[in-house]
């Protein structure tokens, strides 16, 4: 761990901000959430969830609520049995509800689905029949490397079902990425697409799958289904088109109980070394979880709601908002494919009208973008369908805040601002809609059922009004499981900052105001937080590294208005050259794109003679993170030379 991220004057005013909006009195008397939750939880926490995990169907119920005996290993809800995809999909059409919609998908070009809980069933069914077809075993794994399609849903539902562990990369991954995820986890197969729409154009997305897999000797067959009709090359033998397997099989599957702490899903997220980690999560727990918060915290009424999450299922918010929670819960949903601006910047309005979206999930990041494009523009739209507004990925500014509560929100929506992680597997610290006075720029309390603490260096918890770090203190049913392969990086990463309390360190500094209420801080370590992506510095340096030109590079995190943090890279250029030149700087922007994916692209890259390190050669990216920021260089005494940061200074402004 090292210094503090970068905190820009958002979080200043962010520390200031003291408006309170406690909620309508008639949207508390039919809240799902009451007050007395938290007082349930505190009494017996335990007895508290084996009550949330009611809300699945078992096919046998557990022993014994939580062994935590080999901790931090936990097992949840030990001996009980239950099928995931059952509890998604089946359940619901055998309560009567076969003809309600669960996904209203719209394509970016505008093409539309309109998907039953019935068609459902049928989908994943025919899917989960493929599946077999193909020789998979429960416990295989299965990456699924997809736009946002039904169809990546069916799959991911077809896995849960036959018990097939599923890993989703993010279709704007690149080949390496997929290559690298692929390989850590030896899956068996990849489901993909021909291409996506992104911006309104077909891009190809097989022949990166292609590249992949040249390299990964596990896999067996690419199933592709086709979405943009964009020519693709073939491996007989190894590729397989959807409609080819899939819409032959049979719509009846029986389901099979598997154990609670049955690998559902693993999902690769960065860490601070160059190789991200695989977050493994398993089944009855993650889903208790998963399904008490989205309905609690988005308040869902699965008869009257049409809910929208409009994350990516290549990340958990996807996997645990749009898939896991939301169906288990009867949820009737909008899907997306493509990009907020395709074709105009009321995209997102303009299908909040058409489906009278009444629950809506997004990311700080996109809400200052739509600041930035001007309150007119939803003003165009009928948004009076609107009744929750979540938030979700990075600390949200007080204005962005306010602006969306006053522009979408009618200036009558409750807000919730959810803080949770990838590791954690379900919401963790959010207000409470129609109980929680909430506080712009606060994700304020841990749910009922969940602890968690704001700590100093030595893990004692701080007086209100104090910062420091935030741990979880408690064990919690969606809590991971381990990191794929690796048990030792498990514990040394999350359990071994804090091992004396046993706490569970997650890598963000937190502040209680005078209320006791938590404001995320950002992160501690050296993970940036790009548009509410996680991208580790180290990750980005590595990158840089593999191309040719480079001899070193440091990158940081600066603050950014629109992105929440900004990717700016420091290179030292092969035989000391000190001007890059743009098409040097481009090139080196593309590179990165390549190895990563676009997302982790630096927003800027600095050619500079040298790097600030300490005696015992650390790069000190603080001071990086000054240059970077524009602000006068902070305290250089424990550089190992001094004069570095004016070398870099003055080349900087000779250079660009
Ligand atoms: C990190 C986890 C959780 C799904 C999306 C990101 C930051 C997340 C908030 C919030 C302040 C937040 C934290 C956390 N974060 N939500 N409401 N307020 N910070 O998942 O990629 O695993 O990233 O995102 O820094 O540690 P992730």
């Amino acid at each position: 761990m090292t210094e503090q991220s970068g905190q820009g004057p958002a979080l200043d005013n962010l520390l200031t901000e003291s408006r309170t909006f406690p909620p309508s009195d008639e949207f508390a008397a039919a809240a799902n959430a009451r007050p007395e939750l938290y007082r349930e939880a505190d009494a017996d926490r335990e007895g508290f969830w084996a009550k949330q995990a009611e809300r699945l169907h078992w096919d046998t119920k557990w022993d014994q609520v939580l062994d935590w005996s080999d901790a931090p290993f936990a097992k949840w809800f030990v001996g009980g049995k239950l099928n995931v995809a059952y509890n998604c999909v089946d359940r619901h059409v055998e309560s009567g509800h076969g003809d309600q919609v669960a996904i209203h998908w719209e394509g970016e070009p505008g093409d539309t689905r309109t998907i039953t809980y019935s068609d459902l069933r049928a989908e994943v069914c025919r899917t989960a029949n493929a599946l077999l077809e193909l020789g998979m075993n429960t416990g295989d794994r299965v990456a699924i490397y997809m736009p946002m399609v039904p169809e990546a849903i069916f799959a991911m539902l077809a896995c849960a079902r036959l018990g097939l562990t599923h890993s989703v990369v993010f279709g704007g991954f690149s080949a390496e990425a997929l290559r690298s995820r692929i390989d850590d986890a030896q899956a068996r197969l990849v489901i993909t697409t021909d291409g996506q729409y992104r911006r309104g154009n077909p891009a190809a997305l097989k022949p990166a799958v292609d590249e992949a897999v040249a390299q990964t000797p596990s896999i067996e067959h690419v199933l592709v289904v086709k979405r943009t009709s964009t020519d693709v090359e073939w491996t007989d033998g190894r590729d397989i088109w959807w409609h080819d397997l899939v819409d032959k099989q049979s719509d009846q599957h029986t389901p099979e109980a598997f154990d609670a702490e049955h690998p559902l899903y693993i999902l690769y997220t960065s860490g601070t070394t160059g190789r991200p980690k695989g977050i493994l999560h398993t089944s009855g727990g993650y889903l208790t979880q998963a399904s008490y918060t989205h309905f609690n915290v988005f308040d869902l009424k699965p008869d009257t709601d049409v809910y929208w999450c409009t994350a990516d299922i290549g990340w958990v918010t996807g996997h645990s908002y749009i898939v896991y929670g939301p169906l288990s819960n009867r949820v009737t949903q909008v899907v997306y494919e493509g990009t907020p601006n395709t074709p105009h910047e009321g995209r997102h309005w303009e299908i909040v009208q058409k489906y009278k979206v009444s629950i809506y999930y997004t990311a700080p990041t996109l809400i200052r973008t739509f600041m930035k494009w001007g309150a007119d523009i939803p003003e165009k739209f009928d948004l009076s369908s609107l009744r929750v507004l979540g938030s979700v990925g990075e600390p949200i500014n007080p204005e962005a805040w306010i602006w969306y509560r006053e522009n979408i929100g009618a200036s009558r929506t409750p807000i919730v601002d959810t803080w949770w992680q990838t590791e954690t597997g379900a919401i963790m610290i959010s207000p409470l809609p129609g109980v929680t006075s909430a506080k712009p720029g606060s994700a304020q309390r841990a749910l009922p059922g969940v602890s968690a603490k704001v700590v100093d260096d030595q893990g004692n918890e701080v007086p209100h009004g104090g910062g420091g770090y935030l741990v979880l203190d408690k064990p919690w049913p969606s809590m991971l499981r381990g990191i794929w392969g690796d048990n030792d990086r498990y514990r040394e990463t999350y359990w071994s900052r804090f091992a004396a309390q046993g706490y569970y360190f997650a890598g963000d500094g937190a502040k209680y105001d005078n209320d006791g209420d938590i404001w995320l801080l950002g992160r501690v370590d050296d993970v940036m937080n790009v548009s509410g992506h996680r991208i580790s510095t180290t990750e980005v340096e590595s990158a840089l590294v593999s191309h040719p030109t480079v001899a070193e590079a440091a990158v940081v995190g600066a603050t950014d208005p629109t992105t929440g943090q900004g990717i700016v890279a420091f290179v030292i250029l092969r035989g000391g050259a000190v001007d890059g030149g743009a098409e040097a700087v481009k090139a080196l922007r593309d590179h990165v794109a390549k190895e990563i994916g676009p997302i982790a692209k630096p927003r800027q890259v600095m050619v500079v003679p040298e790097l600030p390190k300490t005696r015992s050669g650390k790069i000190m990216r603080r001071l990086l993170r000054d240059v970077a920021e524009n602000r006068s260089i902070g305290d250089v005494t424990t550089l190992a030379d001094s004069s570095v940061m004016e070398l870099i200074s003055d080349g900087l402004k000779k250079g660009t």
